[in-house]
């Protein structure tokens, strides 16, 4: 691409995205579920957040860097798990492993992918962790997903406890049957076993016995009140993920920004607590960080770096946001994330 048609920010990747995409693969991606008002309000809640900038403080040099589960990135900017990145790029979750890489960052592989959880490991250069759902009846299907991302070098477990059921989207209900699902093998299970889903969704007992089968951290995505956050800590949860899956679960759900701080306030330091949804903005990391998120994860918009550049759109959706990160924390005189506190939001 030459210099005039760069995107300048996420934005402007979601445009051309929407440009080069077909519309049912657009649907897939942008949809929300039923009136998509919590995916609406993912982001208005961002805009409402105030910033209380501190100034003349030493910003000569910004330090993004921060550790996660004890694993080094470059910035608190992680990939969220999401399906079917062939859809959108032909090297799929390749392509996403290889930008994580570039960017320094972990990428959190789902467990829908294109592609095998050992050919995306064997991509990245940094942290692969692997998300998965616990929805087979057979539990055994689920054992078997855990070795594999343990054998294949994942580094944590991600289980995304808000889907019992997939939401009702239905911007993309009339058209899913025409996307290609075929050109996926699906990151940890035979072919065809993510359609054998068979209605037993997971209670708080699965995951105690989710934990008995891997000393691999466990962080559980998809928590939005105090008490699930409680309860996630006393389970064992290394790490929380504050989310309601980029508004495509339960419409009318809280705003993941507006749930972050009970959750914060409730676990107390007894794990790590992330969030996702609406993040586009480097200004939307520090407000995250500031309310006392340790790191977010992007999902929609690396789908729209892939398809618009391939891995190297995704690498510098990544950049664009670092970029922002850091300008963000000199202009509110914040050199490191260690001095983003509370007092910067209102
Ligand atoms: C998702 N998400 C998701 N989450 C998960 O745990 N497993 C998955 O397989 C998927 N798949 C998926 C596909 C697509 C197309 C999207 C858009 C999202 C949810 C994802 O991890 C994350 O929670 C949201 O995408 C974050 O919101 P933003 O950044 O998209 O606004």
């Amino acid at each position: 691409m030459n210099d005039e048609s760069t995107p300048l920010n996420v934005f402007e990747y979601e445009e051309l995205a929407r440009q080069k995409l077909s519309p049912e693969t657009w649907a897939y991606i942008a949809a929300g579920a039923e009136d998509e008002v919590t995916l609406a309000r993912n982001r208005s809640s961002f805009e409402r957040l105030v910033l209380r900038p501190n100034l003349l403080v030493d910003v000569e040099r910004i330090d993004t860097s921060t550790t996660l589960l004890g694993q080094s990135v470059a910035a608190p900017i992680l990939i969220a798990p999401m399906g079917q990145h062939a859809f959108a790029c032909p090297d799929a979750e390749v392509a996403t492993a290889a930008a994580a890489s570039a960017a320094s960052t972990i990428f959190v592989a789902s467990l829908s992918s294109s592609r095998s959880i050992e050919e995306i490991t064997a991509a990245a250069a940094g942290p692969v962790w692997f998300q998965m759902y616990l929805f087979f009846r057979d539990r055994g299907r689920s054992e078997v997903m855990i070795q594999r991302a343990q054998a294949a070098g994942c580094r944590a477990i991600v289980l995304t406890v808000d889907s019992p059921r997939w939401g009702r989207k239905e911007r993309n209900m009339r058209t899913e049957d025409d996307l290609p699902w075929h050109i996926g093998n699906l990151a940890a299970l035979p072919p065809g076993c993510y359609q054998y889903r068979d209605g037993a969704p997971a209670t708080w007992a699965d995951v105690e016995w989710l934990r008995t089968l891997t000393g691999l951290p466990l962080v559980i995505k998809g928590i939005l009140t105090a008490e699930d956050a409680a309860l996630a800590a006393n389970h064992g949860a290394q790490a929380i993920v504050v989310s309601n899956h980029g508004g495509r679960q339960l419409d009318g759900a809280v705003a993941s920004i507006d749930a972050l701080a009970e959750v914060v306030a409730a676990v107390d330091g007894r794990c790590e607590v992330y969030l996702d949804g609406g993040i586009r903005r480097g200004t939307d990391v520090l407000k995250s960080l500031a309310l006392g998120a340790r790191a977010v994860l992007v999902g929609r918009p690396i789908l729209w770096g892939l398809a618009v550049n391939g891995s190297q759109g995704a690498a510098e959706v990544l950049r664009l946001l670092q970029e922002e990160l850091a300008c963000a924390m000199a202009l509110s005189g914040r050199p490191t994330i260690r001095s983003i506190d509370r007092k910067l939001v209102r």
